[in-house]
């Protein structure tokens, strides 16, 4: 098997897992914030999202399994609360959706959209088209319950947690030195970023978009970003 063929297989298979994380992560959050903000029309967008993750899940342990690398997913897994337990519920619910949607998902949806720039093979192609449709809207529901709490609660606190959730959110080996095998082009072919361009995308991506609009709902991006430019050797 090619070096791009095995690094593809084993991506899409770590993408299965994590879609799977996310749909079980959004049905509970669903519920949390209908229990303290009834009128928020965000908890239907996160059981709709929580199908979407569900299909994607599916789309991606196919793949991963035709490349080469057959998943087997844990039916009963379960996901873990990542919020910092100092913080009461509506707190944790809010930093989780940071992390999950305006981060994580405002990221995938870079890397996507990134990906779709360039030539696939037809059935990666039409997985990442399937998934990048329905990332969209799991970001902007990420930002609509952010601005909802801007107003009805405080949330200046996330400025110095979101470090944290950085760590949270990137890959161990995403600073350091790509395989010695890595091949840029056969991996963009089979819908993965070489190490290089995932390094660009993820701190475009976050200069960009994610800092402004955190900034915009009142959290303070400068933690975060001082927290980067070590993490990447920027400094
Ligand atoms: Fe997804
Ligand atoms: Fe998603």
């Amino acid at each position: 098997m090619s070096s791009a063929r095995r690094a593809a297989a084993e991506a899409w298979a770590f993408r299965a897992r994590v879609e799977q994380e996310a749909a079980l992560r959004f049905d509970r959050l669903a519920e949390v914030v209908a229990s303290f903000d009834p009128d928020s029309p965000v908890p239907a967008m996160m059981r709709r999202a929580a199908d979407d993750e569900r299909r994607h899940t599916e789309l991606c342990a196919r793949l991963a399994g035709r490349l080469g690398n057959p998943v087997v997913l844990d039916r009963d897994a379960a996901v873990a609360a990542i919020a910092p337990r100092s913080l009461d519920e509506r707190k944790a619910a809010l930093y989780e959706v940071v992390a999950a949607c305006c981060i994580t998902e405002t990221e995938s949806m870079a890397t996507l959209t990134t990906l779709l720039a360039s030539e696939q093979d037809p059935e990666v192609r039409e997985v990442l088209h399937a998934i990048s449709r329905d990332e969209v809207v799991h970001s902007r529901m990420g930002w609509a319950h952010l601005s909802r709490e801007s107003v009805a609660a405080e949330v200046a606190f996330l400025g110095p947690l979101v470090p944290g959730m950085l760590a949270g959110t990137i890959d161990a080996g995403l600073f350091g030195a790509p395989p010695a095998d890595e091949d840029p082009e056969g991996l963009l072919r089979l819908g993965v970023l070489s190490l290089s361009k995932k390094r660009a995308v993820f701190l475009g991506t976050l200069e960009q978009v994610v800092f402004p609009g955190l900034e915009k709902f009142g959290v303070d991006p400068e933690p975060g970003r001082r927290w980067l430019a070590h993490a990447a050797g920027l400094r």
